[in-house]
C-alpha cells in the first residue's frame, strides 16, 4: 500500500519526489474510467439493485438483464434451473470461449431499496455489494474488451448462489454446456477489490432428537429431547475446541450452532429438539470431519437409544473441502476468505479467479453498500485481470 501511494504521488508531483519513483510500484497507476462509462456503470448497477431478486425470485432481474445484454450485441441463452428460474449465458461471435466471466443474480432476504448518496458517493441497497456490484462491473469491463480479445469472452449469471448453488450446479451438468470448456473463469463476489487465493470448505448438518413428552413434575416418565440435544452440543463444543483440523492458509475450522430449537413450554418435558450447524473447513475433507462428528456423538446417540429416545444426524449436503483458487497476477493484493462460493460447483479443468468490489462484512447486512469509486475500480481491475490471465494462457500455449 505504501509503495502504491508513493508511486501515485510521484506521478502527481513529478521531480519533487523523484526518488520514490525508482521503487517498483505495486500496481501500475490506473487509467481513469471515462465519464460516459462511469454513467453506464451506475445506470446498470442501479437497475440491477432496484429489481428485487431474492433467491427463487430471480425471474424479473434475469429478463431485464437479458434484454440489456441483447441491446449490447450479446447473444443470450437461458438455461432453465427450475420453474421460472433461469441462468443467463451470453456470448459474442462464438459460443465457446477461452474466458468465462461469472457471478450470481440472486440475493439474500430481505429486500432493501436502492439509494445513491451524492454527498458521500455511497451506493446501497440489497445486492449492491453481493453480487450486483460484481455483475455490473464485469459487464462494463468486458464490453470494451471484446474487440481486443476477438470476442473470446462469455458471461454467465446464475441463480440460487445464496442457498446452495443450484444455478451453478445446473450449469455444470447442462447438456448444452459450451464445449470445449473455458480455460479461464473469473468469478465475482465481494472481495474488497483483492484476489482471493482460496476459501474454506463447508459441511452443513442438522441434529434431530426425539424424546417422550411428560409433565415436568414427573420428568422420569418422559425423555427430554432438550437434555439430549444439550448433551450432544456439549460434545460438539469439546470437539470444536480441540479436535478439528486447521491449516496455515485458512486458520481454524469453525463450527456454528446457527439454529437451536426444542420443546414447547417450561412445564413440559420436550418431545423434540433440533439444531442446524455449519462447519467451515480449514483443512481435511467433509468425509474425515463427518467421521469426527459421528465419533464425538457416539456416546450420546447410544444413551438416547437406551433411554427410549433417538438422536439422528442429517447431512444437509455432501459438503466440500477447502477450495484453492488462482491468485498469481502481479499487482493485485490477495487474501483468503471464510465464506462459500459457487467456485467449487463449476466442474472442469480451468484456471479460476475470484474478485469483486465491496466488502463481505456488509454483504448480507441491512447496511449493504459500497463506494462509487470501488465500483469504478472494479471495472479497471476486471479488465486488467482478464488481460493478464489471457496472456498467461497464450504464453502457455506458445511454449507447448
Ligand atoms: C448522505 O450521507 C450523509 C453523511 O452520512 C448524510 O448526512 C446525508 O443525510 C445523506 N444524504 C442522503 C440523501 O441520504
Ligand atoms: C485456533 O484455535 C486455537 C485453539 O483453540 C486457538 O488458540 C487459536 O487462537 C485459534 N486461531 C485463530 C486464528 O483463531
Ligand atoms: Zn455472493
Amino acid at each position: 500500500m505504501i509503495l502504491q501511494r508513493l508511486s501515485l504521488l510521484a506521478l502527481t508531483f513529478g521531480a519533487a519526489i523523484a526518488s520514490a519513483r525508482d521503487q517498483a510500484p505495486l500496481r501500475p497507476p490506473s487509467p481513469v474510467l471515462p465519464d460516459a462509462t462511469s454513467r453506464e456503470l451506475l445506470y446498470l448497477h442501479r437497475k440491477l439493485v432496484s429489481a428485487e431478486s431474492i433467491t427463487e425470485n430471480e425471474y424479473d432481474v434475469g429478463q431485464w438483464l437479458a434484454a440489456y445484454l441483447k441491446l449490447n450485441d450479446w447473444t443470450v441463452e437461458f438455461q432453465q434451473v427450475s420453474e421460472k428460474r433461469y441462468n443467463l449465458y451470453a456470448y459474442g461471435k462464438k459460443r465457446s470461449t477461452t474466458i468465462l466471466v461469472s457471478s450470481h443474480i440472486d440475493t439474500v432476504p430481505p429486500f432493501w431499496p436502492y439509494y445513491y448518496n451524492a454527498t458521500t458517493d455511497v451506493i446501497g441497497g440489497r445486492g449492491s455489494v453481493d453480487a450486483k456490484g460484481s455483475v455490473a462491473a464485469q459487464i462494463i469491463a468486458v464490453q470494451a474488451l471484446r474487440e481486443h480479445l476477438y470476442d473470446d469472452l462469455s458471461l454467465l449469471f446464475v441463480v440460487g448462489e445464496e442457498t446452495g448453488g443450484d444455478g451453478m450446479r445446473a450449469f455444470s451438468s447442462w447438456s448444452d454446456r459450451p464445449s470445449p470448456q473455458h480455460e479461464i473463469v473469473i468469478f465475482g463476489e465481494p472481495t474488497e477489490g483483492k484476489l482471493v487465493c482460496g476459501h474454506k470448505g463447508m459441511l452443513g448438518f442438522s441434529l434431530h432428537v426425539k424424546g417422550k413428552a411428560a409433565h415436568s413434575g414427573y420428568p422420569w416418565l418422559g425423555v427430554s429431547a432438550n437434555d439430549l440435544l444439550v448433551e450432544a452440543l456439549g460434545k460438539l463444543l469439546d470437539l470444536r475446541d480441540k479436535g478439528l483440523p486447521w491449516s496455515e492458509k485458512y486458520g481454524n475450522t469453525t463450527m456454528n450452532f446457527g439454529k437451536v430449537t426444542g420443546g414447547v413450554a417450561a412445564n413440559v418435558v420436550a418431545e423434540t429438539a433440533s439444531a442446524n450447524i455449519a462447519v467451515r473447513l480449514a483443512a481435511g475433507t467433509p468425509k474425515s470431519v463427518r467421521r469426527l462428528i459421528v465419533d464425538a456423538l457416539a456416546g450420546v446417540t447410544a444413551g438416547a437409544k437406551e433411554a427410549g429416545g433417538e438422536l439422528e444426524i442429517e447431512w444437509r449436503s455432501e459438503g466440500y473441502e477447502p477450495v484453492n483458487i488462482d491468485c498469481d497476477i502481479d499487482g493485485f493484493e490477495s487474501m483468503t476468505v471464510n465464506y462459500g462460493t459457487d467456485v467449487p460447483l463449476l466442474t472442469g479443468d480451468h484456471k479460476r479467479y475470484l474478485y469483486g468490489p465491496g466488502s463481505i462484512f456488509v454483504a448480507h447486512s441491512d447496511h449493504e453498500a459500497l463506494e462509487r469509486k470501488e465500483l469504478e475500480q472494479a471495472v479497471l481491475d476486471y479488465r486488467r485481470l482478464i488481460i493478464e490471465a489471457s496472456k498467461m494462457v497464450h504464453q502457455g500455449q506458445e511454449e507447448l
